[in-house]
């Protein structure tokens, strides 16, 4: 057999190299013997790591080896040659990784990460589509905040300012008078000053809304998606999971709903003080997780806690039809959703509220003067599901290229 790959480790000893390939698969131990392939053996003992080659011999079990075969080597080719030394000790620090990660991303762990980034995509695209779902495709240069300006991101466009999108739902609430159920996977951008290990300024962001649709049944789609993502990570990764030595637990459906009120008192009695009316903290939203085995939503958010959109609970207007997902074990919030204003006047009243430009949602509040029905929707990070899922220090991992305050480059 032929196989081409990376000089991923390389050893001599006694009269034979043994050489480590790696691909997109995996790794494989390839052995090179000095009188059986004497060709090979040469260019085996001037081979560099990380050069690309191309080896072909037969395949032999061999319990020895790391996966307990072994190509046998007849024929070794060098395809580019690496001519610097490769500068990724095993000891080397985060820091160091991330201003190698275009090197970086060739390791096992995290070719293994980006291979289920993309299986939690397909896995989406798949569950929309069995719920019948139609996917769109939003702006991401827009001319107004949806969560707030503080975390906006402007720019100069011609003779306006413009920003970099923090979330498509005013356009999915547009596009579904004329599609009923959409969804999108789509760079969402927040300018967040604060490093912590789970906020990047650009991240993929999974948003769905439906016509019609209660809060009730946005968590309802919630939870099935969530649920199918992780069966799809379990059934097609077992390979990837093992290489990152996590277990994945598949969620009980339902999930349960705990009330903001229900929240602050299990946070209360772990020593934590949230205001009514505020949200929780990421101490607090910690404490409360790490009394859950499977993810769990806290519902019903104070209206002074959430953006203008959100629909009040017409039985206590103190509160919001609302919801976040959270993750169990301190990994905090997934997603974020509810149901959304569909009455233009308590729509401009909650604008005006937040001290917001009604002119900059004309088009928004336009919708509501032409029958815009009762909808609901949610989002969430792509990246803050995988650092749920395969436990993972930070969140910078779960990203090809991350942007955080401090990393432009690479
Ligand atoms: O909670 P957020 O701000 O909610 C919205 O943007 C809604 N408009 C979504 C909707 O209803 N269509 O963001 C949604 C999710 C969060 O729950 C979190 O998973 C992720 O986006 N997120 C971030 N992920 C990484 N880095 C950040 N700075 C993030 N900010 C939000
Ligand atoms: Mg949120």
């Amino acid at each position: 057999m032929t196989l081409t790959g990376w000089v991923h480790r390389k050893r001599e000893h006694g009269g034979v190299i043994f050489v480590i390939v790696r691909d997109p698969t995996g790794v494989i131990q390839v052995a090179g013997h000095r009188e059986k392939a004497s060709d090979a053996f040469e260019v085996m003992q001037k081979v560099t790591l990380e050069s690309s080659i191309v080896v072909s011999g037969t395949i032999a079990v061999d319990k020895r080896a790391p996966t307990g075969i072994e190509l046998k080597v007849s024929g070794f080719d060098v395809v580019n040659f690496a001519n610097s030394e490769w500068p990724l000790e095993k000891d080397a620090g985060e820091g160091f990784l991330f201003d190698k990660r275009h090197l970086y991303l060739r390791s096992p762990s995290q070719t293994s990460i980006m291979q289920i980034k993309a299986g939690i995509s397909r896995a989406a695209h798949q569950y929309f589509d069995s719920e019948g779902f139609t996917e769109i495709f939003p702006p991401v240069i827009v001319g107004a905040s949806v969560e707030g300006g503080a975390t906006l991101f402007p720019f100069k466009y011609f003779d306006q300012t413009a920003y970099l999108s923090q979330s498509a739902q005013l356009y999915e609430e547009a596009a579904i008078c004329g599609l009923e159920k959409v969804y999108l996977l789509s760079p969402s951008f927040r300018a967040e000053k604060h490093r912590t290990r789970r906020h990047l300024t650009e991240y993929w962001h999974l948003e769905a809304e439906i016509l019609f649709g209660t809060h009730d049944d946005i968590m309802g789609v919630e939870e099935r998606l969530v649920h199918a993502m992780v069966m799809y990570v379990k059934d097609h990764f077992r390979h990837q999971l093992d290489v990152l030595k996590v277990r994945v637990r598949v969620p009980k459906l339902p999930f349960k709903r705990v009330s903001y009120d229900d929240a602050i008192e299990i946070a209360e009695k772990q020593g934590f003080k949230v205001p009514w009316g505020q949200d929780l903290g990421t101490e607090a939203e910690r404490a409360v997780s790490k009394q859950f085995k499977d993810p769990f939503f806290i519902t019903g958010y104070p209206t002074s806690a959430r953006s203008f959109y959100h629909m009040p609970d017409p039985k206590r207007p103190e509160i919001t039809l609302s919801s976040d997902l959270i993750a169990p074990g301190g990994y905090g919030e997934l997603t974020s959703g509810g149901q959304r204003i569909h009455d233009l006047d308590l729509l401009l009243q909650r604008i005006k509220n937040e001290k917001l430009d009604p002119s900059a949602y004309d088009w928004y509040l336009e919708l509501r003067k032409f029958g815009l029905p009762p909808h609901s929707g949610f989002g969430m990070g792509l990246e803050r599901f995988l650092v749920w899922l395969l436990k993972l220090k930070h969140i910078r991992e779960a990203c090809l290229f991350p942007r955080t305050p401090s990393r432009l480059h690479p």
